[in-house]
């Protein structure tokens, strides 16, 4: 039996505060969420929408101690530009707070102790890697060593990159500190693990059961978990940096961020709302909603409903609608190696277009499978949809109201059979927008929101009011009555998506605040009411504003692969008098030119100390001729000489290939006489 529900709370995963957040965020986990909030909102239900940062973990100590300052410093300053960012895009929350606020610590130490003394957890000594000279236990990802299965170096205490097999860190061959550099040693310590062996037996029909509808994605993982069999997991940590273990004999001991990450939506709710929080978690008719990326299954899916069950007072999400990836241009957004749009950049780089981004990452979604932004992609969707679907039939109709009734909602005259059909169809779709909604089918939904305006842009097109108007007023007046309570349905439809655009549409329509249940109405404006001042709802995005962004993602991929690049293994060794054998010269070049029909080939004259001498080589792509007239340059003078292209080359020109392929003439620091040797 369906459960009858009188709320819906909804989370969005915490943020990191040791970053910023990028469009992978976004699309994953921000806009979907929003979107939901929005739609529950404007149907009049009850809703709280709660996130927040979070800010506790090993990597912002790290990050804190390369940078030379706090781990509080650090989360102060992305804490408010991630703040900043979301506000930017109209993500409404309730409350966005943090997890360093007095409330959390409370709500977490609390959480903790109440497992602690009902005996829920299981309390292990273990050996772990310390590092001495750093005075501070090593998190898995901070020893590396060479793996012990294909033997490469820089492997990971929790896995090997290259060979991908996951490690655990005592199998590093020659284990090494990432924090000092160190040789870290085995030390004892003691942790506090949640048994989730123990829990598997509820948690495994209760997902596969009794929650037959979640994503098929989410379903795989947490039964691959389940195949796995779960294992007890440690909700401690030796750090200095969390919410310290609050029991006796835990010293130097801090919550591990995982467990007091999602405790921070419960504490978040009570922050904002200190005398009802209970409510929204504690009553079963409350729905309680997670929305996260794929990264994050197993603990909001597995780790964190065992916990609020050995709690025993609070209720389990009712869905949890992860998404799979958001790539860039084809490639895995990374953080450490900057390939994001970051959503304060994009902010600054295109003001007042956050409706484009939420919409072209809503188009783009990626609900079922990972999937690709690229920025052509982001220009067409705006040109070819926003612009000239949805902002042309608003302005269309909005343009010929003005024209023609000065602004004033036309009456309604006699429908045809043709417009009877039109306001049908438009009429449908409240119920399709509704169950696509509901069904987290955020990218499908939005089309057919975007379906209202191409039917009205089909409308007009069909029934030229602009041709029309000179034979058949009446007519006219009744299109425009249609054309027009298709816009507001338009304003109303976008509402969950596009908020920034609905209001100004609104304001254009002099409408009032939306009322989804009046979607599909054809008298959301009266004959009589006066319109307010049309402007453009979208603009075009030109070509220029999307090489500029190319161009800097072409630099970013650059500068990547220029740090990643690993010089070639050198050759077997030759003897000596092999190289004696060599004759490398300098040079000056006395003329440089492109050689005919060979777009790699340049032939210079080159001045050698002796008669000179003619040289061909395949550098054309990396110079114009002009640049090394008078250069010197260092060339081998005693190879055979070789026709290429019928000119007989004296010589081979030596160069420098850098990481890209790009070809560098050797040049002598100072000037030499020509004819040099180079020895
Ligand atoms: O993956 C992340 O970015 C985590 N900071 C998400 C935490 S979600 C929740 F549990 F707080
Ligand atoms: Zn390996």
């Amino acid at each position: 039996m369906e459960k009858k529900y009188n709320r819906t709370l909804i989370t969005a995963a915490l943020p990191y505060a040791n970053g910023g957040v990028h469009i992978g965020h976004l699309a994953g986990v921000y806009v979907p969420a929003d979107i939901y909030a929005r739609y529950l909102r404007l149907r009049g239900q009850e809703v709280l929408f709660v996130c927040g940062s979070d800010e506790h973990g090993v990597p912002i100590t790290i990050r804190a101690r390369k940078e030379g300052c706090t781990p509080q410093d650090v989360v102060d300053r992305y804490h408010a530009m991630i703040k900043s960012s979301f506000e930017g895009f109209g993500i409404s929350f309730d409350i966005y707070s943090r997890t360093t606020s007095e409330t959390h610590r409370e709500v977490a130490s609390d959480f903790f102790r109440r497992l602690y003394e009902k005996g829920e957890f299981v309390e292990k000594e273990s050996e772990q890697y310390y590092d001495e000279e750093a005075g501070t236990f090593l998190a898995d990802r901070y020893i590396t060593g060479e793996c012990p299965h294909c033997h490469a170096e820089g492997a990971y205490g929790d896995q090997c990159e290259k060979c991908g097999t996951a490690l655990s860190p005592t199998e590093l061959i020659n284990p090494k500190s990432a924090v000092s550099g160190s040789k870290p040693v085995l030390r004892k310590t003691k942790h506090w693990y949640l048994p989730l062996d123990r829990h598997q037996q509820w948690l495994e029909p209760w997902i596969t059961q009794e929650h037959k509808e979640w994503r098929p994605n989410v379903m795989g993982q947490c039964k691959s978990w389940f195949d796995m069999g779960l294992q007890p997991r440690a909700v401690s940590r030796d750090l200095d940096w969390g919410i310290p273990v609050p029991v006796e004999g835990a010293e130097g001991k801090v919550l591990y961020v995982w467990f007091d990450a999602p405790i921070g939506y419960i504490s978040n709710t009570k922050e904002l709302l200190p005398d009802t929080w209970e409510k929204w978690w504690k009553q079963d008719d409350t729905r309680l909603v997670h929305f996260i990326g794929k990264d994050n299954i197993v603990f909001h899916c597995i780790v964190f409903p065992a916990m609020l069950k050995a709690e025993g007072s609070y209720i389990l999400p009712d869905n949890v609608p992860a998404n799979e990836f958001l790539n860039l241009e084809d490639d895995k957004i990374s953080t450490s190696r900057n390939w994001a749009i970051w959503l304060h950049e994009y902010l600054e780089d295109f003001p007042g277009k956050q409706d484009v981004l939420r919409y072209v990452l809503t188009a783009n979604a990626p609900e079922t499978k990972d999937n690709n932004f690229t920025w052509k992609d982001f220009q067409a969707r705006n040109n070819n949809e926003l612009v000239a679907v949805y902002g042309n039939f608003v302005n269309r109709a909005l343009v010929l109201t003005h024209k023609y009734y000065d602004g004033q909602v036309p009456a309604c005259g006699e429908l045809t059979d043709y417009d009877r059909t039109v306001i049908g169809e438009f009429k449908g779709v409240k119920a399709e927008v509704e169950r696509l909604i509901e069904a987290f089918r955020f990218r499908d939904a939005q089309k057919e929101a975007m379906n209202l305006a191409r039917i009205g842009n089909k409308y007009l097109a069909d029934s030229e009011p602009w041709k029309v108007v000179k034979t058949d007023p009446d007519r006219v007046r009744t299109v425009l009555y249609v054309a027009l309570q298709l816009v507001a349905n338009l304003s109303v439809a976008f509402e969950p998506f596009l908020p920034f655009s609905s209001e100004r549409l609104r304001g254009m329509l002099n409408m009032e605040r939306p009322d989804w249940n009046r979607l599909g109405a054809t008298d959301l404006l009266y004959e009589g009411h006066r319109l307010g001042k049309a402007e453009l709802l979208f603009e075009k995005i030109e070509d220029t504003a999307v090489e500029a962004q190319l161009t800097r993602l072409a630099e970013i991929r650059k500068a990547n692969e220029a740090a990643a690049y690993k010089a070639r293994p050198v050759r077997a060794d030759i003897a000596f008098e092999d190289f004696e054998k060599l004759d490398i010269r300098v040079g000056t070049v006395l003329e440089c030119e492109r050689v005919p029909k060979a777009d790699k080939l340049l032939r210079f004259l080159i001045a050698d100390g002796l008669e000179n001498r003619t040289i061909v080589s395949g550098i054309a792509r990396h110079y114009k001729p002009e640049e090394l007239v008078g250069r010197q340059i260092c060339f081998i003078a005693n190879l055979p000489p070789r026709k290429l292209r019928g000119i007989e080359s004296q010589g081979m020109i030596l160069s420098a290939e850098n990481f890209d392929g790009g070809l560098s003439v050797i040049t002598p620091d100072r000037e030499v006489k020509p004819g040099s040797e180079v020895k």
